[in-house]
Parts: C-alpha cells; sequence; structure tokens
C-alpha cells in the first residue's frame, strides 16, 4: 500500500480525490493525502477542520472481493491500525480505540476515519478510507476546544507526518489482508476489547433517527456494538455515533 501516492498541497476532500481516481481505475492501495482540505469531510455530514501545514490527511483506495455487507467492519480494522500504529510510535500514549471508527487519548479525538463505499457498473465496489489524525497541531477552534487533540498537544514536540502515515500503512495491510480470508472480525476482537473506551460504560447511541441506551458488553465478530439493556436483553448496534452517558 502507499506504492501509488498522490500528493496535494491543498484539495477539497482527500476522500472526493480517490473517489475519481477510483472510477478511472487506480488500484487498491493507491493513497490520496494533502498538506490541507477545504472541504475535509466527516462523518454524519459534519466537516474536519482540515489546516495547513500541521496534520495528516489521506485516503486509501481498496477494492475487498467480499460481500458488501462486511465493508463496514473495515472502519473497526483500521481503527485497529491507527491504534497499533500510534502505539508503536509513542509507547506512553495510551490512546483508546471509540466505537466505531474514533481514536481518542485523554477522552479527546486525535483521529476520525471515514470509510465510504461506492458501486461500480460491473457490480464490483471500491472502498474509500479517509483518515485524519491531528499531529502537530497546537490550538482548535473554539467549538472544538476540550473535545479534541493532537499528538503535539499530548506529548509536547511535534512528530514526522510521514513516518506516521508509513507506520499506519504497515499496520493495515496485513490485516487487511487477513480480514479478506477470514469471515469476520473475530481475529482482532480481543484487542479492540482490550483498547476500548466504551467497554462496560454506559452509552447512548444516537442514529439517523433513533437513540439506543444501555452498558457495553463488547464488540460482536461482525463489528456491532453489544449492548445490554436495563431489561437484561443484549442489542447489537451496527451503526451510530456513541456518547458516554454521564456517571
Ligand atoms: C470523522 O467524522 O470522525 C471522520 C473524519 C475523517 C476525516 C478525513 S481527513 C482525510 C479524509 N478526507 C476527508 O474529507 N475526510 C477524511
Amino acid at each position: 500500500f502507499g506504492r501509488n501516492l498522490f500528493y496535494h498541497e491543498t484539495t477539497d476532500s482527500t476522500n472526493l480525490q480517490a473517489k475519481a481516481l477510483a472510477v478511472r481505475g487506480s488500484v487498491e492501495g493507491t493513497v490520496v493525502a494533502a498538506d490541507s482540505q477545504t472541504g475535509g469531510r466527516g462523518r454524519m455530514g459534519r466537516s474536519w477542520n482540515s489546516p495547513a501545514g500541521k496534520n495528516l490527511y489521506f485516503t486509501l483506495i481498496l477494492r475487498p472481493e467480499v460481500p458488501s455487507l462486511r465493508v463496514p467492519q473495515l472502519t473497526l480494522l483500521v481503527a485497529v491500525a491507527l491504534h497499533r500504529a500510534l502505539v508503536r510510535f509513542v509507547p506512553d500514549l495510551q490512546p483508546k480505540i471509540k466505537w466505531p471508527n474514533d481514536i481518542l487519548v485523554n477522552e479527546k479525538k486525535i483521529c476520525g476515519v471515514l470509510c465510504e463505499m461506492q458501486s461500480e457498473p460491473d457490480c464490483t465496489h471500491f472502498v474509500v478510507v479517509g483518515l485524519g489524525i491531528n499531529v502537530n497541531q497546537s490550538e482548535f477552534p473554539a467549538e472544538l476546544e476540550g473535545r479534541a487533540t493532537s499528538l503535539f498537544l499530548e506529548c509536547g514536540r511535534s512528530f514526522s507526518k510521514p513516518e506516521l502515515l508509513a507506520a499506519f500503512l504497515n499496520q493495515f495491510e496485513p490485516l487487511y489482508d487477513r480480514w479478506l480470508i477470514e469471515e469476520d472480525l473475530g481475529f482482532v476482537l480481543s484487542y479492540i476489547e482490550g483498547h476500548s473506551l466504551l467497554q462496560s460504560r454506559v452509552v447512548m447511541v444516537e442514529q439517523f433517527n433513533r437513540t439506543i441506551s444501555g452498558t457495553v458488553s463488547g464488540i460482536a465478530k461482525g463489528g456491532e456494538l453489544m449492548l445490554e439493556g436495563d431489561d437484561g436483553g443484549t442489542v447489537l448496534v451496527s451503526s451510530g455515533e456513541a456518547h458516554l452517558s454521564k456517571r
């Protein structure tokens, strides 16, 4: 991965650029990176603060030959790779995986992942996996204050962006190869649960048309969040945004 690398000083969104390249046939493993984005996109239609010179913004093109139902699992797989890369890079960082797609440090977001799948006329699909990693940013806009952090703010020094990108790709590629031949995420479940911010916590999961709450009992093999309700029953939640309830 990353042998084909497109670098933009500035672009609208690396996810949009990657989709345009994928439609034109770019190979799996192609990476589109930018120093800044004018229209950085987050999940749930939000924007992604993308100032120049500080952070990593990049998108990886994948062409997984698996049923499209399995594709949402990629978000957690990416989170595992990112977590491993961060720990290798900064051994005492203690990042946490927040289902389904965030990495937090001291309960503040340091990375976000936006996976988007698109079908092709020949019935295959490609996936663009966009990552925003707050590397050397020293201050955040008022609306993100207290909710976002960076490696610089956590460690008090700057980090090399290309080295962190390479560390992520080196962690992700073997996980992806294994995931393609496995049925599910079973092989990384204990890693996810062992580093999960939400494990055993009371959460509210916000979906488009409803909110579900309960205590997190784990992650299912399909990547769903397992929530135990007050009635003792367990529900599997496959998508949404999880918020920790105040205890
Ligand atoms: C989130 O909402 O947490 C996901 C944020 C993903 C941001 C990255 S930055 C690189 C790539 N290009 C985009 O427009 N978004 C993703």
